[in-house]
């Protein structure tokens, strides 16, 4: 087998990632491996913008109050202050670097998202923030000799040797390839794509959370899955994210029968958290036996919506909505997942040599229910902790890597794949309960022979990592019995005890049948 070996190994390029490559590049070569080309994150897809304390009437102390409320009692508390503290100089450092932020004036415009008590929402290019960092950041990392990218890479497994990393396989032009690095970290974004309706991208199958488990990673709140409560809603357009800044400019959410409904439901209406507004709408879906609700603009100005909203405005008007003009058919997608492997604030795992940061990631930060726009920031922010705390790791093996592999294939994945989807979204979405849970286990039971086994094509390798991660949400679904945050179960409303120890999950405490 071919072997590489490289100081340092980043895997995933979205901003935690690149933002990490960076903090890396004076101390060695750096290695950025992406399974697709290197802008294909969920970064690039970010509308809405990037939380942080900018205004005058702004504080740190205002901003963590409101991420631990959005958290609902389960943030790391040291974990929010950090992102909150360092989160300004980290945004400031990226303007000296070339982001480009929307102004009012010479000020930078900051908007409003559900649960922020204060306008801190950066934004690029009105609705086009994600793309505006992955663009300054791909820049910066490419004017760095030391760091490298190596794309269309995905990788299989991690090299593991005890309870230390000593870098991963990838999968490269059908070619597997062992990558030696004295520190290794995960920056591979989400898992939304396990769900039938997300405003994910095709990329997010929860590859790092998946292979972190594999190689004996602790993974925490994995039940926590935020689902966005308006995403596009056409059989003709694909799912198209929504921002929730529209409701933040005014916007307001009607039922089918055109009228509004919010109000009833929180005294925010419609900047209430977003597992309030997923749950009402679902509400009100239901009462009116409609399958999605409106969004509202039409009494906004027109000029204001086009400049502000221009990416939308332009995508929803290639199918036929102008958004100045006609009622917006929307209803909740999996948006995010609060859980992931578990780190402390340096982004170290229980593995030696094994850094996460970002979606990938769990230090605690979003609780049970990520404040919205804190993600980018947390991407930034963690990103150059992993960064800093992994060039001070050495953990370079003289083992050589064995990979004993004997490749499988999948018959019918894509078949497989829209079934699983469809399962987690009706079985473990936006309300789940111990029967609809354990409908989704047995319905997956039979592909779990599929986990154990090697396969040498990207769409199998996703499909074994996202089966891995559905079953891994069950269980830690199953094993919260209490509604709190984003996890909110018909069966167990109240929040109950802290399950915290027993929703803590690796391939010691739980194990698939028949794998
Ligand atoms: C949005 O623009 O609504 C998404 C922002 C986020 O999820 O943080």
């Amino acid at each position: 087998m071919k072997t590489e070996e490289v100081d340092f190994l980043i895997i995933g390029s979205g901003v935690a990632g690149l933002r990490a490559a960076i903090e890396l590049a004076p101390y060695g070569d750096v290695l950025v491996v992406t399974k697709d080309k290197p802008s294909e994150s969920s970064t690039e897809y970010a509308q809405g913008g990037i939380a942080a304390v900018i205004s005058d009437e702004d504080t740190v102390g205002i901003h963590l109050e409101d991420t631990l409320k959005a958290g609902d009692g389960l943030c790391n508390e040291e974990a929010v202050r950090t992102l909150v503290e360092e989160g300004t100089d980290r945004i400031m450092e990226l303007i000296s670097w070339g982001a480009e932020f929307d102004k009012e004036g010479l000020k930078l415009s900051l908007t409003l998202e559900a649960a922020h008590s204060r306008r801190r929402i950066l934004h690029a290019k009105g609705d086009s923030t994600g793309k505006e960092l992955e663009r300054v950041l791909l820049n910066k990392t490419r004017s760095l000799a030391s760091v490298r990218k190596y794309p269309f890479a995905i990788t299989m497994d991690l090299i593991v040797h005890g309870n230390e990393c000593h870098g991963a396989y990838v999968l490269k032009d059908a070619e597997v390839i062992a990558l030696r690095a004295k520190a290794t970290i995960l920056t591979t974004g989400g898992a939304g794509q396990l769900f039938s309706r997300t405003t994910n991208p095709l990329v997010a199958t929860g590859d790092g959370m998946a292979i972190a488990f594999r190689a004996g990673a602790l993974l925490e709140d994995m039940e926590f899955v935020q689902f966005h409560p308006t995403s596009l809603y056409s059989p003709t357009a694909p799912q198209f994210l929504l921002s929730e800044s529209m409701r933040g400019e005014g916007a307001v959410l009607l039922n089918i029968c055109q009228e509004r409904f919010m109000a009833a439901y929180h005294p925010m209406a419609e900047l209430a958290p977003r597992d309030v507004v997923s749950r009402a709408i679902i509400s009100e879906m239901v009462k009116t036996n409609s399958n999605h609700v409106y969004l509202d603009l039409r009494h906004m100005d027109k000029n204001f919506v086009k400049t502000r909203f221009p990416g939308i405005y332009g995508t929803c008007l290639h199918y036929d909505v102008d958004i100045t003009e006609d009622l917006i058919p929307v209803s909740p997608a999996a948006h995010y997942i609060m859980g992931g492997v578990k780190t402390d604030l340096e982004g170290r795992t229980n593995l030696t040599g094994l850094y996460a940061a970002g979606e990938v990631a769990c230090t605690g930060v979003h609780g049970a229910n990520r404040l919205a726009s804190n993600s980018l920031l947390e991407g930034l922010v963690y990103g150059a902790r992993a960064g800093t705390a992994a060039r001070h790791t050495a953990v370079l093996s003289r083992q050589s890597p064995e990979f004993t592999f004997s490749p499988s294939s999948i018959d019918g994945s894509e078949e497989i794949r829209r079934t699983l989807r469809k399962i987690m979204w009706e079985k473990t979405g936006i309300i789940r309960c111990g029967c609809s849970l354990e409908e989704a286990r047995t319905s997956l039971a039979p592909y779990d022979h599929i986990i154990g086994k090697d396969y040498l094509l990207r769409h199998e390798l996703e499909l074994k990592n996202m089966l891995t991660v559905a079953r891994i949400i069950i269980e830690a679904a199953s094993r919260r019995k209490g509604s709190v945050g984003a996890h909110y179960r018909s069966d167990f409303k109240e929040r109950g005890e802290n399950w915290r120890e027993h929703t803590l999950l690796d391939n010691g405490s739980f194990r698939f049948e028949g794998v």
